[in-house]
């Protein structure tokens, strides 16, 4: 079946630095707290968890905290993704695929079509599936009984999703906030101790600054810094950091040249802004999704833009973090 993926492949790096129990998960507290009751009283109870959904920009761990889940109640995962089921017959053969207990993961899920939406709204409340089979006059539809199953969902773009969906996650909606400064260096650490590298404290806390608050940005730059050192056969400190990290374009506040060059536009082009989306996304060449969900979510927790009811604004410490006016 094409439609469902095993985790595609992932280079055997990344896999390795994926936490594989709930200590190596670090921060989103919160959000592992309600998932600790809300498992155990699952459990307790001989019962399925109820369906779930994570949301928050890439890289901030909503496939790890799905792959954790599946191994807390001892299940298997299946993943898919809303762009990868293109029919409905896709996910009708995704869920009659299923065994009693399985998690099944599907990620992007705001990118699934709207009447593939609607075969889901009864599996996932009452566990059925309707499937019409034969075309024109005689077709008919029966309806077929879905083992028990837990939905984790994950999505960059909540606000895409539609209403009546998102209401049929019963078990709740968490978003995953950006992490601490500190929170990024212990992760730096542990998978810098993961990787067998050796890197000191101030090492681990130029990283974490660079970092964007996100895990997967972390262990990208760690992995750099390190091919760099052992090119030059250096020790990984806080120079190593800064020579390798600005070699590939990232500032002391982890900014890219593409992060730069968006600010650069409303500051020159439109004059600090207010500037919508969809001009932004056509003056910089970057797609609207991109802009919005991976891009502004961290040139705002950083307070470099504003979003306003009129469109994007610049701030002060854009202008002097650009050495601008
Ligand atoms: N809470 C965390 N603690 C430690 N590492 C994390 C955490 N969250 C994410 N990571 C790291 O970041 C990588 C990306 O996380 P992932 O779950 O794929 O993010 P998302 O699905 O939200 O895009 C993981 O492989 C893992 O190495
Ligand atoms: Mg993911």
């Amino acid at each position: 079946m094409i439609s469902i993926m095993q985790e595609q492949a992932p280079q055997a790096l990344n896999s390795q630095l994926r936490p594989e129990t709930w200590d190596e998960y670090i921060g989103q507290q919160s959000i592992k707290d309600n998932l600790h009751i809300l498992l155990t009283a699952a459990q307790n109870r001989g019962q399925q968890p109820e369906h779930l959904l994570f949301y928050g920009p890439p890289g901030l761990g909503k496939t790890t905290l799905s792959y954790l889940i599946a191994k807390e109640i001892g299940r298997n995962i299946k993943t898919t993704s809303g762009p990868a089921i293109e029919k409905v017959g896709d996910l009708a053969s995704i869920l009659t695929n299923l065994s009693e207990g399985d998690v099944l993961f599907i990620d992007e899920i705001h990118r699934l079509n709207k009447n593939i939406e609607e075969v889901l709204y009864p599996a996932m409340e009452s566990g059925f599936l309707d499937i019409i089979i034969g075309k024109g006059p005689s077709a008919r539809t029966i309806q077929l009984d879905l083992p028990p199953f837990t939905l984790i969902a994950a999505t960059t773009k909540i606000a895409m999703l539609s209403a009546p969906l998102r209401s049929r996650f019963s078990g709740g909606t968490f978003k995953l906030e950006f992490y601490t400064n500190e929170e990024m260096e212990t992760i730096i650490h542990q998978s810098a101790a993961k990787l067998g590298i050796r890197i000191d404290t101030d090492a681990a806390r130029e990283i974490a600054i660079r970092s964007r608050y996100t895990p997967r940005t972390a262990n990208y730059f760690l992995k750099r810094v390190r091919d760099f050192a052992d090119v030059h056969n250096k020790a990984i400190n806080k120079d190593t950091v800064l020579e390798s990290l600005s070699l590939i374009g990232v500032d002391e506040i982890g900014l890219h040249q593409n992060d730069r060059d968006i600010l650069n536009t409303i500051i020159d082009k439109f004059n600090g802004g207010p500037v919508g989306l969809r001009t932004l996304a056509i003056a910089t060449h970057e797609e609207k999704d991109t802009l919005e969900s991976v891009v502004e979510p961290y040139l705002v927790q950083l307070g470099l833009v504003e979003l306003t009811s009129r469109g994007r604004v610049a701030t002060e410490k854009a202008y002097a973090h650009l050495g601008k006016k």
